[in-house]
């Protein structure tokens, strides 16, 4: 398959292909064909053939991709930094929960504006099947929008809309597994041998067992085990996360295929950014957990060379919340290097925060921050604070160890701490899939909960009540200022929203208490923010002077990397953006104790008058509880 074939393959499935179009076909194809190529031989014998085939899908999506969409795919070609620039800013929120429907979301966009944001993730809003359904992620049907959101047509209408106004659509790919009511499980289900082959399905426990005996458990408390016997299937299926959420196998090329054909299809509807959701689960191996395996990258690889060629506009984030030296594979590492996806989470950064806010100490995020692995120039982390899902204490043995602590026992205390079990713990949360076989326990709650608003409300008590909201300042300046990618704001945040107990009362939802902190928006709430001295006018507007200084601040362009820097107080994060334009040392204090300010540590790295980017003053002499700064050496 060499170039020529793979454009004739192309250009058979276009009525017409003008001359400029088919040059600047030939060159996307010169650029991505041989990533595509490698990505397919590293995991199907047959890859030759299934490289034809995906010249055959780009053809017939490249023959119906809008053409408001190729200027987007031009103008992208000639800015492939867009995503890294500081001026990105993301927000996550459930349509319904934010809007109502997509309509609605459309009419919420001067909000979002206001905020500063130009990137939306839309939680899972494509067609899930009936009743329990994660939240989405289990879905039926890829090609039509959840009936009570809206039409396929309104979803194009609204990628429209937010592209005209600067902000980019993020929409989840659920592709490591499908609902049982989609039609690939149904026809599986028939009996249909062409879609049994889609799945995991074993006639007995013996490959099962096999498998079991080195995975984990990602449920364990409403989903024990990794298969669920299937009557009509006649079989086990693999189910990693729930009984009807079925695993697909990426071994077989057809669904290497479909997925493909999938994400170019949506991204002709005007989706930007797909978040590849449980990506790390993708490929089976025997003898190992069955997450990271070397194909997942191969696979990327292939798959993102292929969208390259067919919607250059789009970029993937990966989800894979994994221990950082796995995690970096997923920006690329090796052969794969800025060649899978330009996005990734950085659940270290989230955890670090949290964890520091709870013992009031910065050396183990000093200490992760140092031995994190650094990622391609061309990529972005998404830095977040919180998400739909719950905190999983990751706190690596290695590091805890390396500042004296123990990292059982301090995964423990941070479990108990955000639960509010801990004496003298500010936060309000509930524990998640607690796995008494392991030790492990997540924490699920709404960020202004576990930062202690909910508690200091409840108290009264002003002094507690305005710490709260310092604590929450600083922890999302941590994540705004990171500098190595987007910061998504998780909505209500900006508001301060606390826990909403009345999950309970919804069948659907009232097993899993991630729900806690999957509010609906509260409008009446939001209208505070015009309020001075309110709660939510403290925060929206603190958040908001965050984003307004991240974005005129172009040191922090994700192309460039964060270096933590090992200093005197242990209550102090200091982290450093060296930069052709000035370095940047960020300040930030984790304690609700006043601080000397570190005069000493700002000179070494040559910021003497220092200057701070966000209050735009010189700084002051101490360091107020919670206080952050992002210095530079004083402008003449
Ligand atoms: C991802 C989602 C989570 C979901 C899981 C299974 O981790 O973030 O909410 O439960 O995938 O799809």
């Amino acid at each position: 398959m060499d170039d020529r074939r793979f454009f004739q393959g192309i250009a058979e499935q276009m009525v017409s292909l003008d001359p400029y179009r088919a040059t600047d076909l030939r060159a996307r194809i010169h650029r991505y064909l041989n990533e595509l190529k490698a990505g397919l031989q590293a995991v199907y014998p047959e890859a030759d053939g299934v490289a034809e085939r995906v010249a055959r899908v780009l053809g017939q999506n490249l023959a119906q991709r809008p053409t408001d969409l190729q200027a987007l795919d031009l103008e992208r070609i000639h800015t492939p930094d867009w995503f890294q620039k500081p001026h990105i800013h993301g927000y996550i929120a459930y349509t319904d929960r934010f809007a109502g429907n997509l309509k609605g979301v459309a009419e919420r966009v001067p909000y979002l504006k206001e905020l500063g944001i130009r990137y939306l993730h839309l939680m899972p809003l494509l067609l899930p099947r009936q009743g329990e359904n994660d939240g989405g992620y289990a879905v039926a049907d890829y090609r039509r929008v959840r009936p009570d959101l809206g039409t396929m047509d309104d979803l194009e209408a609204l990628c429209t809309k937010l592209r005209q106004e600067g902000i980019s659509l993020c929409l989840d790919l659920v592709l490591n597994h499908v609902a049982r009511e989609h039609p690939w499980a149904q026809a599986a289900r028939q009996g249909d041998p062409r879609y049994r082959d889609y799945f995991y399905i074993y006639p007995d426990r013996t490959l099962p067992d096999a498998f079991e005996r080195t995975l984990p458990e990602v449920f364990p408390d409403f989903a024990p085990g990794n298969f669920t016997w299937d009557d009509e299937l006649g079989g086990w299926v693999w189910t990693t996360f729930n009984s009807w959420q079925w695993d697909v196998n990426w071994s077989n090329p057809e669904v290497f295929l479909e997925y493909l054909d999938l994400i170019l299809w949506l991204a002709n509807r005007g989706v930007e950014v797909f978040r590849l959701d449980a990506i790390a689960f993708t490929w089976k191996r025997l003898g190992t957990n069955c997450q990271n395996q070397p194909e997942v990258h191969a696979l990327t690889q292939a798959l993102r060379a292929a969208v390259r060629i067919g919607a250059p506009a789009v970029a993937f984030k990966a989800e894979a919340i994994v221990a950082p030296e796995d995690l970096i594979a997923y920006l690329g590492t090796g052969a794969h290097f800025g060649k899978v996806s330009e996005l990734a989470y950085h659940n270290t950064l989230m955890v670090q925060i949290w964890s520091s806010l709870a013992s009031r100490d910065t050396r183990l995020f000093t200490q992760a921050l140092k031995r994190f692995p650094e990622k391609p120039p061309s990529t972005a982390w998404a830095t977040y604070l919180r998400c739909h899902d719950d905190i999983g204490w990751a706190i690596s043995d290695t590091d805890a160890a390396a500042v004296g602590l123990d990292g059982a026992a301090h995964r423990r205390f941070l479990s108990e701490f955000y639960k509010g079990d801990f004496p003298g713990s500010f936060a309000r949360g509930m524990h998640f899939q607690e796995n008494p076989a392991t030790g492990d326990r997540r924490t699920s709650g709404m960020a202004a909960s576990l930062a202690g608003l909910e508690t200091a409300l409840e108290s009264g008590n002003p002094r507690h009540v305005n710490l709260a909201i310092e604590r929450l300042l600083l922890a999302h300046a941590v994540f705004i200022g990171y500098g190595e990618g987007i910061p998504l704001i998780y909505m209500g945040d900006e508001l301060g929203m606390l826990n909403d107990y009345d999950y309970v009362k919804e069948p659907a939802h009232q097993d899993d208490n991630r729900w806690l902190h999957r509010p609906r928006m509260d409008w009446a709430k939001a209208q505070k923010r015009r309020q001075g001295g309110t709660v939510e006018h403290r925060l929206f507007h603190g958040l908001k002077a965050l984003l307004e200084a991240r974005a005129r601040t172009p040191q922090l362009h994700a192309a460039f990397p964060t270096q933590a820097l090992w200093q005197a107080n242990p209550h102090l994060l200091l982290l450093k953006r060296p930069h052709p334009q000035g370095t940047v040392v960020q300040v930030y204090n984790f304690s609700e104790h006043d601080q000397p300010f570190p005069f000493e540590a700002l000179r070494a790295e040559g910021v003497v008058q220092p200057f701070d980017l966000i209050s735009q003053a010189p700084a002051p002499a101490y360091l107020g509880p919670y206080a952050r700064l992002w210095l530079v050496q004083h402008p003449v």
